[in-house]
């Protein structure tokens, strides 16, 4: 498959998709958007692919927001309409998709990009990376999921603070705050998620999904993570991948999962 806005390249497992629009620091507009909602779901089909990492193209940028020239005109219909569909064609896509999602940012992560960094299943920064939700510099709140998940990892207060006076923070306090899992130099960054993804991809892929649903599920309103839980630890029980595991551990050797 290939894109106006995205490279990608598949190494080892991993599918890595370079956001790839360095002169406007890869901000996302509607095009990269759906070629990016694009590229997840051809990855997650892609029973060769077992990680996705996602990072942006040159030095300076992962994703520097949404593209502000293209809703600098908008109604309030074609605003929430804005919203709604980047939640369903690519934010809530990556955060339940059952292959996990690695963000490599490799420099500023602002607005729509802290945004798809926070949908993504794991985080991991370089040291110059700036991350933000810059949105009410410019009369706007985050839309793409924002408000939600930037509380949820890093707790009500630090994000209310962060929303609402559009600071952008270093790499090592994001790794304070719990809003990245590590920080790296800018050669090291791409090492590291591919290191966190080889460990992962030598796991049974279908508890990882299992995993992945079971977490989300904390975050559901109406939805008891607990029950969840119960349902996805049971279902492991039936598959090849548990035999192998058990099998494997007591015939002290290394298992070989199908992923089934
Ligand atoms: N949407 C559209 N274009 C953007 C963009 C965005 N979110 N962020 C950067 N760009 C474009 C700039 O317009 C510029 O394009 P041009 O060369 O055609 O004029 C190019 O990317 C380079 O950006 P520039 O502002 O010149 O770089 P800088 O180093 O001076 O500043 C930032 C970097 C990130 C501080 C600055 O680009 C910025 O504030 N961007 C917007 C961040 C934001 O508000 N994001 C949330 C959007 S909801």
């Amino acid at each position: 498959m290939t894109f106006e806005n995205l490279l990608t390249s598949i190494e080892n497992n991993i599918l890595t998709i370079t956001i790839n629009r360095p002169d406007k620091l890869n901000a996302l507009n509607k095009k990269t958007i759906d070629e990016l909602g694009l590229a997840v779901i051809s990855g997650d089909e892609d029973k060769t692919v077992k990680v996705i990492v996602i990072t942006g193209s040159g030095q300076k940028a992962f994703v520097a927001g949404a593209d502000i020239s293209e809703f600098a005109n908008f109604s309030i219909e074609l605003g929430k309409a804005l919203s709604a569909e980047g939640h369903s064609k690519l934010f809530n896509l990556i955060q339940n998709l059952t292959t996990p999602v690695i963000a490599a940012i490799n420099g500023f992560s602002l607005g729509g990009g802290l945004e798809l960094a926070m949908s993504c299943h794991i985080r991991v920064a370089s040291d110059n990376a700036k991350m933000g939700l810059p949105e009410v510099s410019l009369g706007v709140i985050p839309g793409y999921g924002g408000t939600q998940r930037l509380a949820q990892l890093v707790g009500k207060g630090k994000a209310l603070e962060m929303i609402m006076t559009a600071d952008l923070i270093s790499a090592t306090d994001a790794l304070s705050w719990g809003l990245v899992n590590h920080v790296t130099t800018p050669d090291l960054l791409l090492a590291k998620c591919n290191e966190i993804a080889g460990k992962i991809s030598s796991k049974s892929s279908v508890a990882i999904a299992s995993a992945i649903r079971a977490v989300n599920a904390n975050y559901l309103d109406g939805v008891n993570g607990f029950d969840v839980e119960i349902e996805e630890f049971g279902k492991c029980f039936g598959t090849e991948d548990f035999k192998e595991g058990t099998t494997a551990f007591l015939e002290k050797r290394k298992a070989n999962f199908s992923g089934k």
